[in-house]
This record gives C-alpha cells, structure tokens and sequence, in this order.
C-alpha cells in the first residue's frame, strides 16, 4: 500500500515535471512496499537503484531547466537535491551492510524531504520562471 498519494496540490503546472514527480512518488511507494513486505535483498536493492537512476534523469532535467534563466534560489534546489542523494546513498549503505531492512525511518525522511522540496522549492522556482515569461511578455 502507497506511503503517499499524488495530489494535484504537488502539481507544480508543468506537464514534463510533474510526469517526473509522478514516476519519482511511484518509485518511491514501490521502494516502501518492499521494505515493509520484506521482499528479498536484491528486488529492494534493484528498487533503490531504479529510483536513484530516474531521480538522475529527473534533477538533471530540471538543473538545464532553471539554467536557462538567473534565479537566485538555484543553490538552495541544488543542495535539497544533492541531500536527497546523500540520504539515498545512506540507505543502500546500511541495507547493504545489514542484509536486510533493519528501519523504515531514513527512507520516511527520505520520503518527506522529496514531498517538501516539491512542495516548496520546486513550486518556488516554477512561480519564478512563470513570472519571468510573463514579465517577457508584456
Ligand atoms: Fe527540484
Ligand atoms: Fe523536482
């Protein structure tokens, strides 16, 4: 059963985007379904592995993105991204070390650290970048 559920109040308006949120929070549910029906090793670490490969795909797209334009918070949506990984990495560390699930609590704050960068910092940019065009425009 999902930890979390799309909701059209993460959307942040851009169709490519939030297809990638999308995948990322299915991705993410897949993660937490077999941490918590303890599935073997290697299907969680191929889960793992298979949501650090899209979040690649997804963080680069939106780095060329905002680099297309001055914004002043693009350090700040670097690091939340680059913590992301780091908090990634640590949960392959200790799966890998222990053999097995031994806490859902990392990959909870995991969880939580990508809903509030969607919710804040990646809405906080596209409000940015739609401004921008609008300004453009005039
Ligand atoms: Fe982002
Ligand atoms: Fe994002």
């Amino acid at each position: 059963m999902p930890i979390f559920f799309w909701d059209d109040r993460y959307s942040i308006g851009y169709t490519k985007i939030d297809t990638h949120h999308k995948r990322l929070t299915e991705l993410l549910n897949k993660v937490y379904d077999y941490f918590v029906w303890e599935f073997p090793l290697t299907k969680v670490e191929h889960a793992l592995e298979e949501l650090a490969e899209y979040a690649a795909y997804h963080f680069a797209c939106e780095e060329q993105w905002i680099a297309q334009t001055p914004y002043q918070q693009s350090d700040l949506h670097k690091k939340e991204q680059g913590e992301f990984y780091i908090r990634l990495n640590e949960i392959e560390k200790t799966l890998s070390k222990m053999g097995m699930v031994s806490s859902l609590a990392p990959l909870l704050d995991l969880i939580n650290c990508f809903m509030q960068h969607i919710a804040v910092t990646d809405h906080s940019y596209h409000r940015h970048l739609a401004a921008k065009s609008r300004d453009e425009s005039i």
